[in-house]
Parts: C-alpha cells; structure tokens; sequence
C-alpha cells in the first residue's frame, strides 16, 4: 500500500460519542451504543436510532454501550460499529485500507491500544496512529503544537477526564482520572431514588443535570413524570429541588477538582505561569456543566477559557492532524503506530 495515496480518516471512540472526520467534515458523530437481539446478538441499531431506544427494550433485545472509562469494553460490537461507520466515509468500496489517527485517553494501558487497534484493523483500517486526545484538542484550539508557552486542557469526557500541561509537542503533565459526566448522571439518579423514592431513568437524570448544574434558580422547578398509580389521576409530577441537586453536583465534583489541585502541583514553575496568564482550557462534553467555570475560576484563582463545541474539539483536533499529516508526522515518530 502507498501509505500517501490512502484516504485519511479521524476518529474519536468516546465513552458516550463517535466521532468520525474525513476530508474537512465529521461525517459522523453518534451516541456509541447498539442495540442487538438478545438471543441471536445480530445488531439491529447503531447509534443515535440505537440510544433513543434506551429504556424501551423488550426481552427479545439489549442496549450495548461497547465503550467504558474511554476504553473497548465490548470487542465485537466496537467492530462492527467501526466498520459501519469507516464503510459510510468511504464512499467507494475501500480498495485502499484509509490511514486512521484516533483519539485516546492520556493513560491508556498498552493492552487497551491494542485492542482498540486491532479493532479498527478488523474493521478496514490500514495505518493506525494513536493521538492522546488533550494534544487533538490542543492542535484544535490553537492550530499548532510547538508552542513551547504551557497550555493546561482538561476534557471532562462521559467516562474518563483527561488532564494535561502540553508544551513543546509534549505532555509534560498527564492524567486520565476515572470519572466523568456520567458518573453525575449516576449521582443525581441516586439523589432522586433515595430523596423522591423514585426511580429515573439515565436520561431524565442528565436533563435534570443539564438544567441545573451549579446554579440552582430560584422559581424554576423540574419534576419528573410518574404513572399515578395510587391517586389516579394520570400522570403525577414530582418535583426535583434545584437546591439538593446543585448542591450534590458540587459535591460529586470533587475528584475533578482533586485531579486538577494535583496536575497543578505537579507543574513545573516556569510552565505554571503561563498557565496562571493565559487560563485553563475546559473541553468535552462534561465541560458544559452549568457554573463550572466560575467554580474552577474561584476555586483555583486561575482564568477558565471553555472550548467552542466541547464535544467535537478532540475530533476536529484529530482531523487537522490527519489532513496535515506531513506537519504532525514528526510527532509520530517516537509515538505508537501500528
Ligand atoms: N450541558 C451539559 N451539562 C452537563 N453535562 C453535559 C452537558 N452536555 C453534555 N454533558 C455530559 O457530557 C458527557 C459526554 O461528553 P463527551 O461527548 O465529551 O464524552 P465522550 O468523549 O464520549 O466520553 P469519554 O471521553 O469519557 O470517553 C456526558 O456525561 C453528558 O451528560
Ligand atoms: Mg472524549
């Protein structure tokens, strides 16, 4: 194969999004989850039509989320879900294997790279290249990566949270911590399930995350939908308090906030006053949640910048480094490619 003649793809295979970019465009970009047969395990959603299914699956079929914490949980269905959606960019059948760089989690075990590539290989991919994704987001937001200034990126993924000092081309400080958006998700369901007696479903939780975040407004009210199974009078409507919830979020934050009280200490002086000048880049989709930046703002007594569409900065990042590859190429050299 002529490595320079093959197409070019970029991927990012999150915990609850894949990205998938080719030329300038992202072509792709869905929830990672399935559905298949329960018996048969044939697939019978991918995606977003698979996800909007959630919660409304009879016996006969099951939800699949292939990816967990940032990594391959589940080998066959990434498979199968890799190629459906290397086949959809390729528009002619793939006669050169495309050349893929994917995004992945800074502390990413050797085991769960191989996975991830071999995965993309059974799936058509040729040349595989591995991209943390904080220097995807990086090449992203400034549009280079040998600016020897230090730039601070945390990515608040679904499952992962990514930390890093980047400068030179390098990470000079780098942590992936196990926690991400979902596991507040997971918090407030907890919160509504102990304090409403109720059970909620994933995605009423993130609404109600999404809605209140750290700012609880006063006059606003969500509630949650119930059967009413004992007054009978249809639906009844259960009020979440802005209060309980906000003041949970706060709380639940604290792993986020440790991570970042320790990249901090770990950075070497010179790099932290650029880092004290120029701010703390928040990015993925956690990033969003309502009154974080002020809190890491107050908290840390440094400037926060948000990234524009949080949730695609990694795969634009990704994109730019495979459109330009012969730029990044050196950045490669000493890196895994397989
Ligand atoms: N407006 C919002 N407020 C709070 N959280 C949000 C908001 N929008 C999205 N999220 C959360 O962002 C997370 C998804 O972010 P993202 O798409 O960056 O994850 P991912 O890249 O798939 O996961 P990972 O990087 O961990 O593998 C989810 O937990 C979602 O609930
Ligand atoms: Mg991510």
């Amino acid at each position: 194969m002529i490595p320079f003649l093959a197409p070019r793809l970029g991927l990012d295979l999150g915990t609850s999004k894949t990205s998938l970019v080719s030329g300038n465009k992202i072509t792709y970009s869905e929830p990672t989850a399935m559905v298949a047969d329960t018996r048969s395990k044939r697939v019978l959603y991918i995606g977003r039509s698979a996800s909007e299914r959630a919660g409304k699956l009879g016996a006969g079929s099951e939800m699949i989320r292939p990816v967990a914490r940032g990594v391959i949980a589940d080998y066959a269905a990434t498979r199968f879900m890799l190629r459906k959606v290397f086949s959809q960019a390729m528009k002619s059948p793939m006669a050169l294997r495309p050349m893929v760089a994917a995004a992945v989690p800074i502390k990413i075990s050797s085991v769960h790279e191989r996975a991830l590539c071999d995965a993309a290989r059974e799936a058509g991919a040729g040349k595989i290249y591995l991209v943390p994704c904080n220097l995807a987001s990086y090449v992203a937001i400034t549009g280079n990566m040998n600016d020897p200034r230090g730039s601070l990126i945390v990515d608040i993924g679904a499952g992962v949270t990514d930390i890093s000092v980047i400068a030179s081309n390098e990470i000079i400080v780098g942590r992936t911590l196990e926690f991400g958006g979902d596991d507040l998700t997971a918090m407030v369901q907890r919160l509504i399930e102990v304090n409403l007696g109720t059970a909620s479903s994933r995605e009423e939780a993130a609404q109600a995350k999404i809605k209140v975040g750290l700012q609880p407004r006063k006059g606003e009210k969500i509630y949650i939908r119930r059967m009413d199974t004992e007054g009978g009078s249809g639906l009844q409507e259960i009020e979440i308090p802005h209060v309980d919830l906000a003041a949970m979020l706060y709380k639940g934050l604290k792993p986020l906030a440790d991570g970042l009280q320790a990249a901090l200490e770990e950075t070497p002086p010179e790099l932290y006053e650029d880092i004290f000048f120029r701010g703390v880049i928040l990015t993925g989709g956690g990033s969003l949640l309502k009154g974080l930046a002020d809190y890491f703002q107050s908290r840390f007594q440094v400037k926060v910048n948000m990234s524009k569409e949080p949730e695609l900065t990694a795969i634009r990042g990704v994109g730019r480094i495979v459109n330009d590859f012969s730029k990044f190429r050196e950045f490669f050299n000493d890196r895994a490619a397989f």
